[in-house]
């Protein structure tokens, strides 16, 4: 309980909670979430999480290893104890909702240990939505920087809960499938790690602000322990660090239903303020792209008779990007470095074009349209090499105007190529300390250059797009793309899926949109595992300020009804709640166009049709809209009969309930217009 509103309020100096072990409580605003600190009889930090009374996270350690005498994991004494309270909301420049609110009770704990001489702090936010904590490693007597082999973070969980899981471990990185399991049946998962308790409350494991530190992922073992595991350096390290140091947050989300982890800004709530003054000149939005042909097998990206990068075909997207309102036209494929395998081939240039792609002229026509280049960037995981260039490269393109770029870092786990001091090539993984200070420098020397980054193969978000707001968006998951790597496709639970699981780490280049489902590739077939009605729900489920409008122009042209939907969402939210949902099954999402008066719905479900009663309580009150709705037909069904969709328009009022039917692998997109804007248009 807290008797300040505002700042901070030292309530306890060392000795007293010390000597006789109490622990130490900081509860969420709304009072229902606990948690504890104690040091238990090693005298190491132990926290514990409780909702209402039950535990959610039993007694957990905490503590960090370094390579020598000085681990911060026993032998403490508590120095000081100080708590605080915020109440308080901020603006984002882009995003899911304008305004985020920031409530929540802070406890930091001071600890000192003797011989050798050592301290730490624990700071703990506690919202009515979760609990974040990190390790300050303040200065110490002895010691100006660390080398961390591995950090003792626990979370103490019941071995009834089930787990939607995704593997740390595999060649692909964060682009495998998620899995329902027991939690004990997991091995290593990566975060965002989704849990559901035998009483129903969802849990998410995650991570906030992870800045020049290695990504964590989670380890189940037998004493129902998940254990923090860090990815290591090439040289088997965790992390070199300079004394004093943050760790990112630890986060657990908590919720009494899965959309409650949906409707959370714990992450982005412990992330730093904007780092960038002027955003003015980010910009959200839809773009098209020279990208889908080269994944269909109709176009390369090296130079030749099929070259997609041409000026005429760059052109071509501009004119049918213009025609239908997009932002940008993305090209893949424009500069030297793709003949041949491209996958294995080393030396990408960042400046020089094909001699078929004249790129002023390109940047030049773009903004004659009223719309821009999207610049790329496929490193091939050369991450060293890249940095050599990057500023010269990002150079190049804000002289042409261009306003974002996609990165990309193709490679299997573990093959980030980084130059040593001695010139050798060593291997990283892609979430590792190096990895993610190469992401961070390259989105930092983007900021100075005026352009926002579209990471693909990336590390994972933990919500540092509000420190930089130019890092937009980026893939850490599997993609529309997987449709058309054979066996491999993403089966019809997968968006339902990532909506509980990825999508709480933040904005996702999904790629939703392809219209063409019964695909060809190289005389192979391929199907998109999901109806046309779900293709345009996905742009309101999952979230994107930049949201790719991927398939061939003509697929579009031929469906232009269901196309309207695609030409008229907005990627800009002033505020999103998703209503109903159950992990990997279904959810129904709503958001409110910014800046204007129009609502959306989007709803997915997973290989079962279901039907779906829902109030429209989100609605102004008292206001008619009419609702345009892309409904799977009767008979739709993504295996038989994917296309079919009804588009119809009723009148529509806040206490009215919508009845939806959602085909096997099937979705419904809605626009809400207030009813006078219609009848003026
Ligand atoms: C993988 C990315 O996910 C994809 O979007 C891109 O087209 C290729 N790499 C080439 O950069």
């Amino acid at each position: 309980m807290f008797l300040t509103v505002c700042g901070f309020l030292a309530i306890s100096e060392s000795g007293l909670a010390a000597s006789e072990n109490e622990p130490i409580q900081v509860t969420s605003p709304n009072e229902r979430l606990v948690v504890e600190f104690a040091l238990n009889p090693d005298r190491a930090p132990t926290y514990s999480v409780s909702l209402d009374g039950a535990e959610l996270v039993k007694p957990s350690r905490l503590g960090l290893y370094f390579a020598s005498r000085i681990d911060l994991v026993t032998g403490f004494e508590i120095d000081a104890v100080e708590q605080s309270t915020v109440d308080t909301s901020w603006e984002q420049p882009w995003g899911e909702r304008r305004i985020v609110e920031d409530r929540h009770n802070e406890l930091l704990v001071k600890l000192s240990a003797r011989t050798p001489d050592r301290r730490l702090n624990l700071r703990f936010r506690v919202f009515d939505d979760g609990v974040g904590f990190r390790y300050e490693v303040p200065e110490q007597a002895n010691y100006s920087q660390v080398t961390l082999v591995g950090e003792f973070t626990e979370f103490r969980v019941s071995r009834d809960a089930r787990a939607f899981a995704q593997p740390a471990d595999g060649e692909l990185r964060y682009e495998q499938l998620y899995t329902e399991m027991p939690v004990g049946l997991i091995d290593i998962a990566a975060t965002p790690l989704t849990l559901r308790l035998e009483s129903g409350v969802h849990l998410a494991m995650h991570e906030a602000a992870l800045v020049d530190y290695p990504a964590y992922s989670l380890e189940f073992d037998v004493e129902s322990i998940f254990r923090t595991q860090l990815r290591p350096a090439s040289a088997g390290h965790r992390a070199i660090l300079d004394v004093p140091f943050l760790t990112p947050w630890r986060t657990i989300q908590v919720a009494e239903t899965a959309v409650g982890l949906v409707n959370s800004s714990l992450i982005l709530n412990l992330n730093e303020p904007s780092a960038l003054d002027d955003t003015n000149w980010i910009e959200p939005g839809k773009y098209v792209g020279i990208w889908w042909a080269m994944h269909l097998g109709q176009k390369t990206w090296g130079a030749g008779e099929r070259h997609g990068a041409t000026t005429a075909e760059a052109k071509r997207y501009i004119d049918f990007a213009a025609e239908h309102g997009f932002d940008g036209v993305l090209v893949e494929g424009w500069n030297v470095g793709w003949n041949g395998d491209w996958v294995d081939n080393s030396q990408f240039s960042f400046t020089e074009p094909y001699p078929d792609f004249d790129i002023e002229a390109v940047a030049a026509y773009a903004r004659k349209r009223g719309l821009r280049l999207i610049g790329h960037h496929e490193t091939g995981g050369h991450m060293s090499d890249y940095e050599a260039v990057v500023d010269e490269a990002f150079a190049l393109y804000e002289s042409l105007d261009v306003r974002q770029v996609k990165t990309g870092y193709v490679g299997t786990a573990g093959s980030l190529k980084r130059k040593d001091d001695a010139g050798e090539i060593q291997f990283e993984w892609h979430d590792s300390q190096f990895a993610v200070n190469h992401y961070q420098r390259v989105v930092e020397t983007a900021a100075r250059h005026r352009i926002a980054i579209n990471t693909h193969e990336p590390v994972k978000d933990t919500g540092l797009r509000r420190t930089w707001p130019n890092w937009l968006t980026r893939e850490g998951s599997r993609g529309m793309e997987f449709a058309i790597w054979g066996e491999t496709s993403n089966p019809p639970g997968h968006e339902p899926m990532l909506a509980f699981t990825r999508m709480l780490a933040g904005p996702m280049d999904y790629t939703p949109g392809i219209f063409d489902l019964e695909l060809e590739v190289n005389g192979e077939k391929r199907r998109v595992q999901t109806t046309l009605a779900k293709q345009l729900a996905l742009y309101v489920v999952i979230y994107s300020p930049i949201h790719m409008v991927p398939d061939l122009p003509e697929n579009y042209l031929e469906r232009p009804a269901a196309f309207q939907f695609l030409v008229d969402v907005p990627t800009d939210w002033e505020q999103s709640r998703s209503l109903a949902g159950a992990v990997g099954e279904y959810i129904v999402t709503t958001r409110q166009e910014r800046g204007g008066e129009d609502w959306y719905l989007g709803a997915i479900t997973n290989e079962h049709a279901r039907r779906l009663s829902i109030e429209l309580g989100f609605l102004d009150a008292g206001k008619d809209y009419i609702a345009e709705i892309y409904a799977d037909g009767a008979d739709a069904d993504w295996v038989t009969n994917p296309y079919s969709m009804n588009i119809s328009r009723r009148e529509v009022a806040s206490d009215d309930t919508l009845e939806l039917g959602l085909a096997a692998g099937g979705g419904a997109a809605i626009r809400f217009r207030p009813a006078s804007s219609v009848l003026s248009d």
